[in-house]
């Protein structure tokens, strides 16, 4: 049995097989309509979500299963103390697989020590955020054909953004990968994540203009500020629209750059940008469900060859 805590825990071989099984379910919806009848995904968010909640529930029953979970810790037995390891113990007799979000890092960890079922991180605190590092991947796979040799540009809360801390990651183990980190000073990334880089001599550079580098970006990737994690509202508000993403910047970037978000976003890519070709984020939520679909089906060890 085997869980999701990090895009690490696959090799990029498996990825690619991952990459390969979602864009046929995007070709091929109906093939996989009955995949998973009589499976049963649970969704335990112990934090707010959207997206990673609803687009695994969507994967789930477009995949013929059925989904159980609770969106708040307030309405779970949490509020009562129960620890995460009991509450797996109990999921494990209630359904076939979990996705887990939790507002403190290594929870699902925690959970998957204990349980009897695959567990997914959908998120844990400013830590990780695997499934949405497999969207990403997917999208700039599919709309781009490679993962190697890009420059990225990953911009705003380089500091709290889980989804920024998974993708580095990830694009860490494909070739030719430059990294260019634009965060005001509060914000900068994480010191062991750079050490990481330095140790595998992965190039990056850390600025705090955005246009000073757009004109050399293959991919954008804009981060909203983590009002979440922050310590005091005052920080939060000085920081909150230190980047903002409009037309008279995306006109300094190259025709084919691709601007992604992870989303919700709050101020930090006006609307205008929205109907921009190279706006991808809407298109990256998509890809979103195709992705937790491959994920759900590896995971239970489908056999997609009887499909
Ligand atoms: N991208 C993402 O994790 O969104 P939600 O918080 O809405 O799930």
């Amino acid at each position: 049995m085997r869980h999701l805590m990090s895009p690490l825990d696959f090799s990029v071989e498996e990825l690619d097989r991952l990459f390969d099984l979602a864009n046929d379910i995007e070709k091929n919806r109906e093939k996989y309509s009955h995949a998973c009848v009589g499976k049963k995904l649970a969704t335990c968010f112990y934090e707010p979500s959207t997206r990673t909640r609803l687009s695994f529930e969507s994967a789930m029953l477009s995949l013929g299963g059925e989904v159980l979970g609770f969106s708040d810790a307030a309405s779970s037995s949490a509020a009562k103390g129960e620890s995460v390891s009991d509450t797996i113990r109990m999921i494990s007799c209630y359904s076939d697989i979990c996705a887990m979000r939790h507002p403190k890092e290594g929870a699902p960890m925690v959970a998957s020590t204990h349980s009897r079922i695959p567990v997914i991180n959908a998120g844990d605190g400013g830590h990780q955020h695997p499934t949405q590092t497999l969207t990403d991947l997917l999208t700039i796979r599919s709309l781009k054909g490679r993962l190697s040799d890009f420059t990225i540009g990953l911009c705003g809360d380089l500091k709290f953004g889980r989804t920024v801390h998974s993708l580095i990651n990830a694009l860490s183990r494909y070739d030719n990968i430059k990294f260019v980190f634009v965060s005001p000073e509060e914000l900068r990334i994480p010191e062991y994540i750079i050490d990481n880089l330095k140790e595998k001599n992965i190039p990056y550079e850390e600025v705090i203009s955005l246009e000073e580098v757009m004109p050399k970006l293959d991919l954008l990737y804009m981060t909203r500020v983590q009002r979440e994690r922050f310590f005091n509202e005052e920080d939060y508000v000085r920081l909150k629209d230190f980047y903002i993403l409009n037309k008279e910047k995306m006109v300094l970037a190259k025709d084919d750059m691709l601007v992604l978000h992870p989303l919700p976003r709050v101020n930090e890519i006006s609307v205008e940008v929205d109907d921009d070709p190279r706006a991808v984020y809407f298109k990256q939520v998509q890809y979103g469900v195709y992705v937790r679909m491959a994920l759900i089906l590896t995971l239970l060890e489908i056999d997609t060859t009887k499909l």
